[in-house]
């Protein structure tokens, strides 16, 4: 009975080292026979009550150290296999693959589409010129030929900002024109890209919040033919080579004469059917001669010089160069929209 069981346990110490670990599952397997909560080893502990007192002792040793002859094959086993996983994998890398473990960003497609105008404007010499959100009332109205009680400061419902009657966020980057004329002498020309704010309810189609380019050239005997042909650039530029542009009269309290620009976008689709109203063109900016009242607020001498100005908003051509219809989709930062976009070619 108790050679029984001393040869039960050199069988088993034959086992655990004549056991074949060739792989994963192999290794599992023996881990789960020798060493795992249900082992055999563990039956065998409890033979101990029938081996004779003068072996217990014995009997302990012996099955202790088949114990731990398991832990050894199975650590060591483990750690071969383990080293040679690393080394595979490292061989299977490819060194040339492009490394994609950190998330690249993409541009906001407002960001991208005003920095396409901005270097279209740059190329003819137009230098960027960036200013104040939150203005006061003298350079977003006054300075620009509309007094306290013209009805165009009607046209465009301002956020006044708390407790106060001058302080407001600009209603349209114009208000960078008085900036820059009072600062400056001609010739200027400059281009003035940023965010402006009207008081309206938001929709698909409009939003309390926008962006808009404005342009400004003063200088001696500057003609509305140099505005007509520098926004006919622009539109080609910025539309393709093909592009037609009509000047349609408009008013405007800061320039005079005064026009709409639209360009030409065709009928090809019902969207452009729906976007231009059925007329192929749409608007996409207001100019005019800069008034010489506004010449003369700003202390700019208007015998001596003239200009122009123009003023875009970013959305509209956004929306139209993107196809997305709801102006909101701007605002929200959703990923999923944001990293559609790459940039408009
Ligand atoms: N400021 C005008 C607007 O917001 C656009 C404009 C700018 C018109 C410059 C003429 C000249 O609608």
């Amino acid at each position: 009975m108790q050679t029984d069981i001393f040869t039960t346990l050199e069988e088993l110490n034959k086992e655990i080292h004549s056991f074949r670990i060739e792989d994963e599952t192999t290794l599992e397997a023996f881990r789960i026979k020798f060493l795992g909560t249900k082992n055999i080893l563990k039956d065998l502990f409890g033979e101990i009550k029938n081996v004779p007192n003068e072996r217990k002792k014995e009997f302990g040793q012996v099955i202790n150290a088949i114990k731990a002859g398991a832990e050894e094959r199975f650590l060591s086993a483990k750690e071969v296999m383990d080293a040679s996983k690393a080394k595979n994998s490292f061989k299977d890398l490819d060194l040339y693959l492009p490394d994609d473990t950190a998330h690249k960003g993409s541009r906001h497609p407002i960001s991208l589409v005003l920095s396409k105008i901005v270097s279209i404007f740059e190329r003819i010499g137009f230098t960027v010129a960036e200013e104040r959100e939150i203005e006061d009332d003298w350079h977003n109205f006054t300075a620009m030929n509309t007094p306290d009680d013209h009805p165009a400061r009607d046209m465009q419902d301002t956020f006044y900002l708390k407790d106060s009657v001058t302080r407001l966020l600009r209603t349209h980057t114009s208000s960078v024109q008085a900036r820059v004329m009072t600062s400056t002498q001609p010739p200027i020309r400059i281009i003035a890209p940023g965010r402006v704010y009207r008081n309206e309810t938001i929709s698909a189609r409009s939003h309390c919040q926008f962006h808009q380019v404005e342009g400004l050239y003063i200088d001696e005997k500057v003609s509305f033919a140099d505005m007509k042909q520098t926004l006919l650039y622009f539109a080609r530029e910025m539309y393709g080579i093909q592009t037609e542009i009509r000047l349609r009269p408009s008013y405007f309290p800061f320039t005079e004469p005064s026009a709409e620009m639209d360009v030409y976008w065709g009928l090809k689709d019902e969207v452009d059917h729906r976007i231009t109203k059925g007329t192929g063109w749409l608007e996409i900016l207001g100019c005019g001669m800069v008034d010489p009242a506004v010449l003369t607020n700003c202390g700019i001498d208007a015998e001596k010089y003239s200009g122009f100005a123009f003023g875009m908003g970013i959305e509209r051509q956004a929306m139209l160069l993107y196809r997305v219809s709801d102006i909101r989709m701007y605002f929200e930062n959703d990923v999923r929209f944001l990293k559609q976009f790459h940039s408009v070619g």
